[in-house]
């Protein structure tokens, strides 16, 4: 199949986000985001977000454009996210993907968020090996994963997150550290002036008798509140706090995510998603997969948080697989659960 430029649009949170890609090639993309107009809620609001994404999308496509040195009419393809995620800021995405598909008589294909984030990696360091591990960690999601041919397989999930994702572990405790919104960078900027084995927090589902595979972080988020709540009437040792957090969730994520490769005898693990950027998790991560002999691969930071550019890999995947384009009715699916890159039949793909 001949390859085409193809437009991805990420709105599934307080990320605006354009990218254009052709042949797993970055071409441009850019991010225009919220997060400054949620700070003050302490999280982000979904109302906020939805009005943001309709001021920001035209401009975004068009800066996206412009720094890939393309026009409109170059584009053969529109892959948009349609879920997971907040209802009022994918309707507005999907919205505008279908008024520009329909405009520019192109096809149209709907993504899952997380499938984005584990293309992202495609675009930095290549086609994906198949299988590969799939480590995804970000603000809503927690999940271990097989991943063959994104755009034609089934995604096998070996474990998920029984409660909290890691990201909003990070979120809430730093909350309770008195650290800014979103918590994740805060806590990984603090913990730089700290020890990590200044508090010792709980592992979750470490234990011989649990699921190697699945992931709590509600009992670890508690456990960070209730130490910071002990220091209410001193002062609390926050980086300290923030170093041992890091230290736990980096610890429990790559001890498993290590311990899937070796059980599956698969050679490449993959870390994505928001809380992928987190400085004690890509260093351990590194580390432990440098012992067992797997090879490690993480998106850079820019490409690691929300962005349209990891949509467009997954639309770039799909176009190039001979998928079926979404039908003109598609809509969007909040809580989408990831079976699939394509959040659509893919029935009639090429071989
Ligand atoms: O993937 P993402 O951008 O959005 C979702 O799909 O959720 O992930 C956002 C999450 C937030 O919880 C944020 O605090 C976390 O990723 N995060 C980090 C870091 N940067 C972002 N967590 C820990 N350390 C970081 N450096
Ligand atoms: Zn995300």
């Amino acid at each position: 199949m001949s390859s085409s430029v193809v437009l991805g649009i990420e709105s599934s949170c307080d990320e605006t986000g354009a990218g254009l890609v052709r042949d797993g090639r970055l071409l441009g993309h850019v991010v225009a985001s919220s997060m400054d107009e949620h700070a003050r809620f302490g999280g982000v609001v979904p109302e906020i977000a939805a009005r943001a994404h309709l001021h920001s999308l035209t401009p975004v496509v068009h800066r996206a454009l412009d720094e890939a040195g393309l026009r409109m009419a170059d584009i053969g393809a529109v892959a948009v996210t349609t879920g997971p995620g907040l209802s009022g800021a994918l309707q507005v995405g999907l919205a505008g993907a279908k008024a520009l598909a329909y405009a520019l008589d192109v096809p149209l294909y709907g993504v899952h968020h997380l499938a984005g984030h584990v293309a992202a990696d495609t675009l930095e360091h290549g086609p994906l090996p198949d299988p590969c591990m799939v480590l995804i960690v970000s603000g809503g999601h927690t999940s271990l994963l097989l991943v063959r041919d994104l755009a034609r397989d089934p995604i096998v999930h070996l474990g998920d997150t029984v409660d909290d994702a890691a990201g909003e572990c990070f979120d809430k405790v730093a909350r309770a550290f008195g650290l800014p919104y979103p918590g994740g960078p805060a806590i990984d900027r603090a913990a730089r002036e700290g020890r990590p084995d200044a508090v010792v927090f709980p592992r979750p589902l470490t234990g011989p008798r649990d699921d190697p595979y699945a992931f709590s972080f509600s009992g670890l988020k508690t456990a960070a509140a209730r130490w910071a709540e002990r220091h209410r009437d001193g002062v609390l040792p926050v980086a300290d706090g923030a170093a041992a957090l890091q230290e736990a969730v980096a610890d429990v994520l790559t001890r498993k995510a290590v311990a899937a490769c070796v059980r599956h005898g698969v050679g490449t693990l993959v870390v994505v998603g928001g809380v992928a950027a987190n400085s004690r998790v890509r260093a351990l991560a590194q580390e432990r997969c440098g012992a067992a002999g797997i090879t490690l691969r993480v998106p850079p930071l820019r490409l690691c948080t929300d962005n349209g550019a990891m949509i467009a890999a997954v639309g770039d995947l799909l176009v190039r697989a001979g998928a079926e384009p979404a039908p003109h009715d598609v809509s969007i699916d909040p809580s989408a659960p990831l079976e699939f890159a394509a959040l659509h039949p893919v029935a009639a793909l090429s071989a």
